[in-house]
């Protein structure tokens, strides 16, 4: 039986030398795990005469205990092999890249048109998105009993003593407008992109919260004629060379006379803004005497024109902030 045990550490020897981590506790097992012989040599001591159990028992388990060591220590050399390996590795090799956020369609429909209306001219104007009640509505000419205000269902942060003290979420661009009118005189070529809020219900084609660029521009003799090119640009600009534009009559209280946008699109024709003239009341709203300017004005959706862009099917997309959705575009 010393003889048996005396084997048995030589063959572990020889095995866990040889084991890599993969196979080291299975090896590991054949010696020292519940069915090894070792282990059966163990069980079996309870038969043997007093003074040989003492002396196997004891070589027995000096046996067991060096195999656990020799485990260890093969644990230990592969461990180095490994760390050796890593710090092994080409360090001049070219990094893995941080993923990158992508810029929403939204943006980039909103940078090309602003590109395309800045080359004509046109400057930038920005106005907030909390705004007075008295520039979203009053001074753009839709009173508070005008029926157009159920047009405009109006989320309200704050409820003044008047229109010139309540507060609400925007409901189109339209009072950057009044704001750049009520601190410039003609000529003037601005447009404003931003985000606009309504009350609505959402759904594939409604969102409270989208945005729109407006466009206006006031000078002696401006007309519809001027509108249409400016419009007829952009659209061509963002949409194709190829796109064709319709102007439709409409009605906006602060226009007169007010048109529809649509654009010919595969095969029907798709609403995608309003325009029209200013209306004289709002040009003298902002002291500007209609009788020696004029001027136009429009409103986009900016994500009906990504949508119709590039084949978007729910407004919802937009919002939701989903990798997979803006790095599409
Ligand atoms: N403000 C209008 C809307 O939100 C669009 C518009 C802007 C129409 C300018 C005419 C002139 O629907």
């Amino acid at each position: 039986m010393e003889a048996d045990i005396q084997q048995i550490v030589e063959e572990a020897r020889a095995a866990i030398g040889q084991a890599d981590e993969r196979s080291l506790m299975t090896v590991a097992a054949g010696f020292i795990g519940r069915k090894a012989k070792l282990t059966e040599i163990l069980k079996s001591l309870g038969g043997l005469p007093i003074e040989e159990r003492k002396h196997i028992g004891e070589l027995a388990n000096q046996a067991k205990l060096a195999i656990e060591e020799m485990v260890r220590e093969r644990e230990g050399a592969l461990g180095m092999q490994q760390q050796r390996q890593l710090m092994q590795r080409d360090t001049t090799l070219p990094g893995i890249a941080p993923v990158v956020g992508h810029l929403s369609p939204v943006t980039l429909i909103t940078r090309e048109l602003t590109g395309a209306l800045t080359e004509l001219g046109f400057a930038v104007a920005e106005g907030p998105e909390v705004e007075l009640e008295a520039y979203n509505f009053d001074l753009l000419n839709i009173p508070a009993d005008h029926p157009a205000r159920d047009q405009w269902d109006t989320f309200w942060v704050r409820k003044g003593k008047d229109s010139k003290t309540s507060t609400l979420l925007r409901t189109h661009t339209s009072p950057v407008q009044i704001r750049y009118m009520l601190e410039h005189k003609p000529p003037i070529r601005i447009i404003s992109p931003g985000r606009t809020f309504r009350y609505e219900a959402e759904d594939a084609k409604h969102s409270s919260v989208f945005s729109q660029i407006e466009g206006l521009m006031v000078d002696k003799g401006i007309s519809v004629a001027h509108m249409k090119a400016v419009i007829n640009h952009f659209v061509k600009k963002v949409l194709g060379p190829e796109v064709k534009a319709r102007f439709r009559p409409s009605f906006f209280p602060f226009t007169e006379p007010s048109f529809e946008v649509d654009v010919w699109f595969g095969d029907k024709w798709l609403e995608l803004m309003g325009c029209g003239m200013v209306h004289p009341q709002v040009l003298r709203n902002v002291d500007i005497d209609p009788e020696q300017y004029s001027g136009f004005a429009f409103g986009a959706g900016i994500e009906r024109l990504a949508m119709l862009k590039y084949d978007i099917d729910d407004i919802r997309l937009f919002l939701s902030g989903d990798p997979r959705f803006v790095e599409q575009f």
